[in-house]
């Protein structure tokens, strides 16, 4: 009677030398190599481990905190190089929100923004009022107002726009104040404040 196991593991030729010799209850072992591309990554990150250690350890690769002070420092020139834009006035790209569409952009800026402390059409409250011929702080041009806007004038509760506001909204909200000069409120306009300058 034969006592050959039907289930006797099956060991292909070219992978005899690759049997390891222990047999678990018939179960045995063939000890591949690992594959090369796992070879390659293992290396590649013991490579990469130590060239990263030296260099930083060693080679004056920066701390985080030297990264994270030349990264503010970066941060804080285009903050600046913003700013420098956000306070030039261009007549031009300023001319393009007084359109109907600008405007419609605008009064909802205003609305947003501006309406607590100037009151609805901007007759005034907290704020002074915005349609009369008389002026705190600009001198009733465009771009006056609008550098009103965006730096302010926070010692007497004006709030600086250029940081909360984009450009855009700015432009929008300025040709907003601008057509609204002499607008005719029905009450409660606030009376005038600041020195005259007749519209031209
Ligand atoms: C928190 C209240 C407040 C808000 C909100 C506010 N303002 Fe003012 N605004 C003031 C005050 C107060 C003044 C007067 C400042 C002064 O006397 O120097 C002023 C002044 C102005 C002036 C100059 C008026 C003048 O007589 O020369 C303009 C223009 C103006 N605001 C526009 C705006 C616009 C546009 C917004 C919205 C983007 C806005 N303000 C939002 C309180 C406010």
């Amino acid at each position: 009677m034969s006592t050959e196991n039907k289930s006797e593991n099956i060991i292909l030729d070219d992978e005899k030398a690759l049997v390891l010799d222990h047999d678990y209850d018939g179960i045995q072992e063939l000890d591949h190599p690992l594959p090369s591309w796992w070879i390659a990554t293992f290396v590649g990150t013991v490579v990469f481990g130590v060239l990263y250690g030296m260099y930083y350890l060693w080679a004056g690769g920066l701390t985080l905190e030297e990264e994270y002070a030349q990264d503010m420092l970066k941060i804080n020139k285009a903050k600046a190089e913003l700013a420098s834009k956000v306070d030039v006035f261009d007549q031009k790209a300023y001319s393009t929100w007084t359109t109907k569409v600008g405007l419609a952009k605008g009064a909802e800026v205003f609305e947003e923004n501006c309406m607590t402390c100037h009151e609805e059409n901007g007759k005034g409250d907290i704020g002074p009022n915005l349609t009369d011929e008389y002026w705190l702080l600009s001198d009733g041009t465009a771009e006056s107002v609008y550098s009103i806007v965006n730096k302010g004038n926070e010692d007497n509760g004006m709030p600086a726009w250029g940081e909360v506001i984009s450009k855009d909204e700015m432009y929008a909200a300025t040709a907003y104040v601008m057509s609204i000069q002499g607008f005719e409120h029905k009450s409660g306009a606030k009376e005038p404040q600041g020195k005259k300058i007749p519209r031209k």
